[in-house]
């Protein structure tokens, strides 16, 4: 199989490892923001809004995102967006792990040329793929883990995925602290999103 490989903008530009991912896809939906980005979100795949505007989190996840970073004092454009998977699965269904596999490349790739300060996924699909065990991400989130994904090393948050918060509002709450405590922990949250540049990432 052809080496999996990114752009300079960290960019698959063609894919089809995943023949029904080919078949179901409009485009691939690379990640979006600066490649320098400090902190990482990492979703699950693109849904049909994502896929139809070829950026991820632009559907109603991606208000409840959008919302929690200004909540935190960052803008969307502050922060890198990316997924686990690049192409929509049919019908929404969750990612297979063939899948995931597949595309573990791109992300992993992604995340050592990026090098950020913290990555935060979101749910638990990508939680239980970086970490590459069970999580139970309603009780772990906010938890702090490093773990390796390809040649990067990474220090990675557990949070929910926002669209559990659309389902449970009870879940906002916790959401939203786990976004504040994600801007926090990279050296974002001084209030006007450009940051102190203090990584509180020497603590753990
Ligand atoms: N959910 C995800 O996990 N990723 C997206 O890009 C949109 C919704």
């Amino acid at each position: 199989m052809a080496e999996q490989s990114l752009d300079a903008d960290l960019c698959a530009t063609d894919c089809e490892r995943c023949p029904a991912l080919v078949e179901s896809r409009s485009r691939i939906v690379n990640g979006v923001g600066p490649t320098d980005a400090d902190l990482v979100f990492v979703g699950e795949a693109p849904g049909a809004t994502e896929d139809e505007e070829g950026e991820p989190f632009v559907g109603r996840s991606g208000s409840v995102l959008d919302d929690a970073l200004r909540d935190a004092g960052l803008a969307r454009s502050d922060v890198r967006i990316t997924n686990c998977v690049k192409c929509r699965p049919p019908d929404n269904r969750d990612p297979t792990a063939e899948e995931l596999d597949n595309c573990r490349g791109y992300l992993a790739e992604e995340l050592a040329r990026l090098d950020p300060e913290l990555v935060v996924t979101l749910g638990k699909v990508p939680s239980q793929h970086l970490l590459g065990r069970s999580v139970a991400v309603t009780k772990e989130a906010g938890e702090v883990f490093d773990t390796r994904v390809g040649d990067a090393n990474v220090r990675l948050l557990v949070c929910l995925h926002p669209a559990a918060t659309l389902y449970d509002r009870s879940q906002a709450d916790a959401f939203e602290e786990t976004i504040r405590r994600a801007a926090d922990l990279a050296g974002l949250a001084d209030g006007d999103g450009s940051g102190n540049g203090q990584s509180r990432l020497g603590d753990y």
